[in-house]
């Protein structure tokens, strides 16, 4: 299906403010994404084009086109290559990522393992991953299908360790940290250090916005894992409450084990275990009361500070001002979330 035909989320998400400014870069990019759809076999099209759904709110090729800011007119090609490579790495992973948490809805519609089954979401997601390092291939310096190849290999490491932990009741907080730098904050991190550096920014520079890009990568993941516990499933568009149901101790559950009494901390284990059915109800009164969800919310807000504080000394910049706002628009966000507002 051509952009065209789809209903741009975006425009409504997490980018109001900005989106009139990238409007020109994110059409270049989803002309670029249904190109690619060509490159791949007559019988398999239908299946990438519906894996390359261009209805997601684009953060990362947002935090790259800020990352390597150069006006709003100018369309700078690799800048918008390189967005589609971290896009398609990006949906690659969900594809998989949705078959290990067993959800059915992504981006309001069904997950490509539940349109296709597992087997063909397994090799939908490979195939995506293998176009995207030979996309990365094609730009003046080597240095960038380097990096992106790491941040792949470091997703999916996250991701592997994540799987191993699943079901453990006693995940430590440094594990949850380092799983979530992994798998998620990675991918923010190459976002904003290529952005940088594609459009000929100083190394330091170039390591700030990456290191931005991680924090706010954390501060993003740890909002989603609140989500899903106190999100609309409606509103976010994707199937919520699989963290507890499928055994994964996030944040809010490990600052709560620590509080709970025996018996209620065996209860947990044995929910996270899946020897019993989650009572999410249940847990989510817990959370609230014994004020983790506000805990939780301080968390990332310290995490969105430390990321400006980052990039605070290069101001002279024109990218630290966008990539300030993208910040402000996930503290927001952060802010609107609110504990009695779930409908999972
Ligand atoms: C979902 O990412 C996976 C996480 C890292 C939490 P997004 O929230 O960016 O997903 P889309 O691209 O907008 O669907
Ligand atoms: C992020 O974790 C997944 C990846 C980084 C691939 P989640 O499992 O929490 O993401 P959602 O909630 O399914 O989007
Ligand atoms: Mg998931
Ligand atoms: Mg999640």
């Amino acid at each position: 299906m051509k952009t065209s035909e789809r209903t741009r989320e975006s425009e409504s998400k997490l980018l109001p403010e900005l989106f009139h400014l990238l409007r020109p870069h994110l059409s270049a990019l989803d002309a670029f994404l249904d190109e690619q759809v060509q490159c791949f076999e007559s019988e398999i099209k239908d299946k990438v084009d519906y894996c390359i759904d261009t209805s997601g709110k684009r953060i990362r090729p947002s935090l790259i086109f800020f990352s390597g800011w150069q006006g709003e007119e100018i369309i700078d090609n690799d800048l918008v290559k390189l967005a589609a490579v971290v896009e398609i790495i990006h949906l690659a992973t969900l594809v998989h990522d949705d078959i290990m948490d067993m959800a059915d809805i992504r981006r309001k519609q069904d997950t490509v393992a539940k349109k296709f089954g597992n087997t063909t979401a397994v090799l939908l997601g490979d195939a995506l991953f293998s176009h995207a390092v030979f996309l990365s291939t094609q730009f003046p310096t080597p240095e960038v299908c380097q990096r992106v190849a790491i941040a792949m290999r470091n997703v999916c490491s996250g991701e592997i360790m994540q799987t191993m932990q699943r079901g453990d009741p006693d995940i430590s907080l440094e594990s949850y940290q380092r799983v979530i730098d992994l798998k998620t904050a990675e991918l923010f991190y190459v976002s904003c250090f290529l952005g940088a550096k594609l459009s000929g920014e100083d190394s330091k520079f170039c390591e700030a916005a990456g290191q931005f890009g991680r924090k706010l990568g954390i501060a993003y993941q740890i909002y989603d894992d609140l989500t899903d516990l106190f999100g609309s499933q409606e509103k976010i568009g994707k199937t919520l409450g699989t963290d507890i149901a499928t055994g994964k101790a996030t944040l809010p559950l490990i600052l709560m084990r620590e509080r709970l009494d025996e018996t209620e901390r065996r209860k947990l284990s044995s929910t996270l275990a899946g020897e019993i059915p989650a009572d999410i109800a249940y847990w989510l009164e817990n959370l609230a009361q014994m004020g983790i969800f506000e805990e939780v919310k301080n968390t990332i807000f310290k995490e969105i500070t430390q990321a400006r504080t980052v990039i605070e000394p290069y101001r002279e910049i024109p990218a630290v001002a966008f990539l300030e706002t993208m910040s402000e628009l996930l503290w927001n966000q952060v802010v609107a979330l609110k504990s009695d507002q779930t409908s999972n």
